[in-house]
């Protein structure tokens, strides 16, 4: 990727300190979805103007500490963040763009995050959302339900879109409606044309999955 010799250490420094902050996380929230959009947010960033640095840094770092596994506190991921890069010397100014990726990048925060779209923001949310779907996608959201003790399915339950984020974050539904109030959502919020381009594929795949779901949910034939 052309880095440094000191900026290849800072990621190898990240690396270590990701892999042991998230240890024991959901495993849709663990260091392999974070080595995912990692992966996926450097291939993005081969065709977009943007810092190669900050995307990488942005990717490991962008769910350091997950508001929803932190009590709600929403500036421990930024906080811990600027504590780390700060002792490995990184400039400021990176910093700075680091914390902004971090801050905007959830799908819940998407409404404050509009107009606040920088580069290399929007590589690492593509990133993250394409992790969010597709075969990966449902194996996550599976894992979420089950780690919540969720019913895969309720007939009974419909789903709600368009949910403020408060609603968003309460919801006890069943793990299918997840699908209806984020995951099919998230072909239309890509960023960049190559996410655009992977999100087509994994959204159809998706739908191919819950055409599968309802027909065997009444019988599969
Ligand atoms: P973001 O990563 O944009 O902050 P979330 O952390 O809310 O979004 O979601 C990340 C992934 O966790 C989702 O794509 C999904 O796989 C899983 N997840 C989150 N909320 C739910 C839910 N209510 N039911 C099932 N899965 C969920
Ligand atoms: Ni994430």
């Amino acid at each position: 990727m052309g880095f440094s010799e000191k900026e290849q250490q800072i990621i190898e420094n990240t690396v270590r300190f990701v892999k042991d902050k998230l240890r024991g996380n959901e495993a849709g929230h663990d260091w392999w979805h974070v080595y995912r959009v990692w992966k996926t947010a450097d291939y993005l960033a081969q065709k977009e103007n943007v810092s190669p640095f900050t995307v990488s840094l942005g990717a490991l770092l962008h769910d350091i500490a997950d508001a929803k596994f932190n009590g709600g506190d929403e500036e421990a991921g930024p906080a811990i963040a600027r504590e780390f890069l700060t002792k490995q010397k990184v400039e400021e100014e990176i910093i700075e763009k680091v914390i902004h990726i971090i801050r905007y990048v959830s799908f819940k925060n998407r409404g404050e995050a509009a107009g606040k779209i920088t580069p290399e923001l929007a590589v690492v949310q593509d990133a993250d959302r394409l992790d969010a779907m597709g075969a990966i996608g449902i194996a996550r959201t599976f894992n979420y339900g089950g780690f919540k003790n969720r019913p895969l399915y309720d007939p009974g339950i419909k789903p709600a879109v368009n949910q403020d984020k408060e609603a968003y974050k309460k919801s006890t539904a069943p793990t299918i409606n997840h699908f209806y109030e984020k995951l099919l959502l998230l072909k239309d919020l890509m960023n960049t044309e190559t996410g655009k381009t992977l999100a087509k594929h994994r959204h159809e795949y998706m739908l191919d999955f819950l055409d599968e779901f309802f027909k065997e949910w009444e019988g599969g034939f």
